[in-house]
């Protein structure tokens, strides 16, 4: 569906890094989910770049609703909510217009849109249009709190340095959704920025892994096959620029174990409650959450557009050349990346709730 994802509940993006505005359509929510003006704020300002270890282009975020929302509740209609483009430098694209960043999507984008693309600061395939995404996650993140489902994101690793794993999901997952910059370890955390700052000092980027947690989610929600849980989130999550590698649980570490290391073993506990005694299918067994907490990682490459000095060609001329890029650019995309993927990963788990238990399941 291209632009569209989701099917009882469908997200839609619209717009360009400089074009007048971005946004995004929700429509299929149900009636009656409170929405808070301050909460998708807020959710925005944790994707806002810092100054520090993130691009120099800050954008207010002033978003508007136009639809959907009446006296502070969703009226089960189309929800639009657009965010303008108010902080563009478009002159910085002018010069490498038909040149080719190595690593970005101006090559692909020519070959699919021939030439009719907007090219401006990577037009519709900027990291911009994750602000939409956000401002969707600001409504659908708290409606799954309300179901007691909480996701959180933090930084695994960057530059060689690691953050624990989650450990007490519940907590971990409330104290992320404060923090800037998503660690456990505020050490670890210092070294990583330190890191990111060092890449930028050189002209360069640095890219790592996330890990995302779903906390809470009960048994039973995934569509196998073909909407497998782990397929879904894949698809939201690829949608994602920069986004190179997904696994569930132990993942690729999976493949150094035997099966009976492998298998995590069901209890029963004192209350009744199944579970498992390790999570290293990432609370998914065929497609279908198992009740644990879902878990994946994923991997985000170093920011493409970097200072140095790269080849490549332009296509227009069908010339090699060299290409010095001078727009704003994320040294590191993580930290800014983390409320995108919490709020894909929301839209996703809202969808197959509503698929399966109806729409009016998000209702209060
Ligand atoms: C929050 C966010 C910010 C991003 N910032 C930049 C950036 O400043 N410069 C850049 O070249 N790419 C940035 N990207 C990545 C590009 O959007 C992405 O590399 C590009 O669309 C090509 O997609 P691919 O890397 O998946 O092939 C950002 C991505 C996200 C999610």
């Amino acid at each position: 569906m291209k632009n569209s994802f989701g099917n009882s509940i469908t997200l839609t993006l619209f717009g360009e890094s400089h074009g007048t505005s971005i946004g995004a359509v929700i429509d299929g929510l149900s009636p009656g989910i409170s929405v808070d003006y301050e909460a998708i704020s807020r959710y925005l300002s944790l994707r806002r770049p810092d100054g520090e270890t993130s691009t120099g282009r800050v954008e207010k975020d002033e978003f508007v609703i136009e639809s959907g929302v009446f006296n502070g509740y969703t009226t089960g209609t189309p929800i639009c909510i657009r965010i303008p483009n108010q902080n563009t430098q478009s002159g910085d694209y002018t010069e490498i217009k038909n040149k080719a960043r190595p690593g970005h999507a101006d090559y692909t984008a020519y070959c699919k849109y021939h030439g009719f693309e907007d090219c401006r600061g990577g037009g519709h395939f900027s990291g911009r249009l994750t602000a939409a995404i956000v401002a969707a996650g600001g409504i659908l993140i708290p409606a799954l709190e309300k179901k007691h489902i909480l996701i959180g994101s933090h930084i695994l690793s960057l530059g060689g340095i690691s953050d624990r794993n989650f450990e007490n999901y519940g907590e971990d997952i409330k104290g992320l959704n404060n923090e800037k910059f998503p660690v456990f370890d505020k050490t670890a955390g210092e070294q990583m920025k330190d890191e990111i700052k060092k890449a930028k000092a050189e002209g360069d980027s640095i890219g790592g892994i996330l890990q995302t947690a779903i906390f809470n989610l009960p048994a039973g929600v995934g569509e196998p096959w073909f909407d497998s849980l782990e397929g879904l989130i894949s698809h939201a999550v690829f949608s994602v620029g920069g986004v190179k590698g997904i696994e569930f649980g132990t993942g690729f570490g999976l493949a150094k174990m035997k099966g009976s290391e492998a298998n995590d073993k069901f209890r029963i506990d004192e209350k009744g409650k199944i579970h498992t005694l390790t999570n290293h299918s990432g609370g998914i067994n065929g497609g279908i959450s198992n009740g644990m907490p879902v878990v994946f990682n994923c991997v985000i490459k170093p920011t493409s557009s970097v200072y140095k000095v790269q080849q490549t060609v332009d296509f227009i001329k069908g010339q090699n050349c060299d290409i010095e890029i001078k727009g704003r650019h994320d040294p590191c995309i993580l930290p800014r990346a983390r409320v995108v993927i919490d709020s894909l990963t929301a839209l996703v788990i809202c969808d197959l709730l509503a698929g399966r238990y109806g729409t009016d399941y998000l209702k209060p």
